[in-house]
């Protein structure tokens, strides 16, 4: 072969190792390009997200070189940090991304009452149904009652005594299935029972005489100052004065108004079992009637008294009987009081006096 055929073989082979190396470096370098240049970004640095909001993988991109096939699944109903992997491809390349949101729950159950203050009348029936309760998370829903506070229940708590007038309250505390705790609170208001008296009660007479008790009212407008009984009682007053004693009136005529403010400020004080063991309800006091009068002292003793023994055997003299004898509480519906006289006239105030009956018996009525 000729020296000059070897050289242009040679610069041939040269040239195609260069061509060959150049090609695969290129090859190379483009895949890298490619590689490289696949991005994507996020709207923030890191997400949160609240818990069991509807939210997607692909909401939380801003930018993107490269296409995704499948979007990863953001799970908002688990509390916590959760990595997601979002993968890109592009001209049959693939990156992965990393990106972390983190789901919180901020939002506790809701407690809802029909009313946010509850009224019921003194003796009435009471539990926490009436009060149309809701306790309920915005994400999971109802929660139910329970004993004991713990994740995804609550409970309730209530002082209601039917029995006694006056303000309760009924609370709730609730823990959604997350822990947050919420609390909310209604106020229940025992009223004192509201007295049938209306148009259609008409007073009770028996031969003449008016009966106030528990089993008979009078109207609300009905009574007022009684002359007649007035008299009497400064008539008893002087006969009194001449026997030594000055009896003192210490209430008189009281308006279905005042008795109600009497009787309440009573139930408020002892509850309304006991304060109608002493005092009428409004409607039902013979104060009202202004034949009624509370003279002398207003003491369990004074019956034991020179002055309230006189007044127990000289009342009648005046027309006045003592209303709420010892021994016949069953009959009159309330505790002794030797201070309450009520004016009936002489004539009926002597026969009850001289039998010693109460004016229920006299009049055969209950
Ligand atoms: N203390 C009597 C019973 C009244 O309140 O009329
Ligand atoms: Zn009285």
């Amino acid at each position: 072969m000729k020296r000059r055929n070897i050289w242009i073989w040679l610069v041939c082979i040269i040239l195609i190792v260069v061509a060959g190396i150049a090609a695969i470096w290129w090859t190379l370098h483009k895949d890298d390009e490619i590689r490289n240049s696949i991005n994507v970004t996020f709207k923030t640095d890191e997400a949160i997200l609240e818990y069991g909001e509807k939210k997607e993988a692909k909401d939380l991109i801003n930018d993107m070189n490269g296409t995704i096939k499948q979007y990863p699944n953001i799970d908002t109903k688990t509390i916590g940090k959760q990595e997601l992997t979002f993968v890109v491809e592009k001209e049959g390349f693939s990156k992965e991304f990393k990106y972390t949101v983190e789901v919180k729950d901020t939002k506790g159950a809701e407690i809802t009452f029909a009313q946010d203050t509850y009224e019921i009348q003194v003796g009435d029936d009471f539990t926490p149904d009436q009060l149309q309760i809701s306790v309920s998370d915005p994400v999971d829903g109802k929660l139910k009652e329970s004993k004991e506070l713990k994740n995804g229940v609550y409970i309730l708590r209530h002082n209601v005594d039917t029995g006694t007038v006056g303000e309760y309250e009924c609370s709730i505390k609730a823990k959604d299935k997350n822990g947050n705790e919420t609390k909310k609170s209604v106020k229940i208001i025992v009223k004192a029972k509201e007295s049938p008296v209306n148009q259609t009660v008409q007073p009770t007479y028996v031969n003449g005489i008016l009966l106030v008790n528990k089993n008979h009212p009078v109207p609300k407008d009905f009574g007022g100052m009684d002359n007649t009984a007035y008299s009497a009682l400064m008539d008893l007053q002087v006969g009194a004065g001449m026997a030594g004693y000055s009896i003192q009136m210490l209430s008189g005529y009281r308006s279905y108004e005042y008795q109600a403010q009497l009787y309440q400020s009573y139930v408020n004080r002892d509850g309304q079992e006991k304060a109608d063991t002493y005092s009428a309800r409004p409607g039902y006091s013979e104060h009202q009637t202004g034949l009624a009068f509370d003279v002398g002292q207003l003491d369990y003793g004074y019956g034991d008294t020179p002055e309230g023994k006189w007044l127990y055997e000289h009342a009648h003299e005046y027309g006045f009987i003592i209303r709420y004898q010892k021994g016949k509480e069953h009959i009159t519906g309330y505790t002794y009081e030797p201070w309450h006289i009520r004016y009936v006239g002489v004539k009926v105030a002597s026969e009850i006096y001289q039998k010693g009956i109460s004016l229920e018996e006299y009049l055969g009525v209950d």
